[in-house]
């Protein structure tokens, strides 16, 4: 049988993670091709319906790695993801699949979806009304935090507990037509849990611990090791399966009512994550598709 090759798509094929997984797969014996979603054609009714420069991606890769898939105006981002649609009803292996990458992205859609699925998640209130987010500040308990719909890293997100700040700060996202996302804050004590799922179990797991009220590994939260017991465990595999996630960074935090699950991400890096645990992730991601793409 000819050799495996799985195609990377990612911003920069330097970045830790994607210098990682290009490692991994040369140990695997496994060919790589680093591909940028703004730089593929696809073709329809005729061939070949997906190519990067000359290269066919249906013939040529088994398997598709998605890293983030980066920013963009409203038309380039549905386009990347219709492109992704159609690679997967072609039958190529894309991971995370599509449908999980937007579901993860969207704060609303999947908060809504684990509180659904009966898993426990912090009381929230999604309007694009500044007058109706004032109203939700107040039934949240006047404490909440902030959050872009479509944000990562902590990145935008604030804690707001004045009433004339957080008028101030609805107008203003407003203004700029952004949808305003209010969740209670939850008093975790400086810490949460990030769990990395892979294909149905937790593959690693961390306290990330911080000065403040953000443990985004990103905004300098410590990564320390942890062991989940078996309800964290539970909840963590749950609600990446409820996104459709195949590997998920899933956020917990944990509140006086017990854990909370604020976020499923979709493209998680484990650079943080890599330092407390002995397992190679990437090694393990690696050898996951590997089966998936044999069964
Ligand atoms: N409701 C909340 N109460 C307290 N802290 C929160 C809450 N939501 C988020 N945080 C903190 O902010 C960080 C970032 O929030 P998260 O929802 O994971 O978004 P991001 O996509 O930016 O990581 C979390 O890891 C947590 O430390
Ligand atoms: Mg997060």
């Amino acid at each position: 049988m000819a050799a495996l090759r799985f195609g990377l798509v990612t911003r920069n094929e330097r970045s830790w993670s994607s210098t990682q997984l290009l490692e991994a797969m040369r140990r695997a014996g496994i060919e790589s091709l680093c591909l940028r979603l703004p730089r593929l054609v696809a073709r329809v009714a005729y061939p070949p319906a997906a190519s990067s420069d000359d290269t066919d991606l249906l013939e040529k890769l088994s398997a598709l790695i998605i890293r983030p898939i980066g920013r963009g105006s409203l038309e380039e981002i549905i386009f990347r993801m219709d492109l992704l649609y159609r690679l997967e009803r072609l039958g190529m292996l894309v991971v995370n699949p599509p449908k999980s990458i937007e579901r993860a992205i969207d704060k609303y859609y999947a908060l809504s979806l684990l509180e659904e699925h009966g898993l426990p998640v912090p009381r929230t209130a999604v309007t694009e009304s500044p007058r109706e987010a004032l109203r939700a500040f107040h039934e949240l308990g006047g404490d909440v935090v902030v959050k872009p719909l479509f944000g990562s890293r902590g990145v935008g997100s604030t804690r707001v507990s004045d009433p004339d700040v957080a008028e101030r700060i609805f107008h203003s996202i407003s203004l700029h037509h952004g949808v305003l996302y209010l969740q209670e804050f939850i008093s975790h004590g400086s810490s949460d849990i990030r769990a990395f799922v892979l294909g149905g179990r937790v593959l690693a797991s961390m306290r990330r611990v911080a000065e403040g009220w953000k443990t985004n590994v990103s905004q300098g939260a410590r990564p320390v090791p942890v062991r989940l017991g078996e309800e964290m465990e539970e909840l963590a595999v749950k609600a990446s399966e409820v996104i459709g996630c195949m590997v998920a960074g899933v956020d917990i935090l944990e509140s006086e009512e017990g854990p909370k699950v604020i976020e499923v991400n979709s493209q998680p890096g484990w650079r943080g994550l890599q330092t407390v645990t002995r397992v190679n992730i990437a090694d393990e991601i690696i050898r996951y598709l590997i089966s998936v793409v044999k069964k």
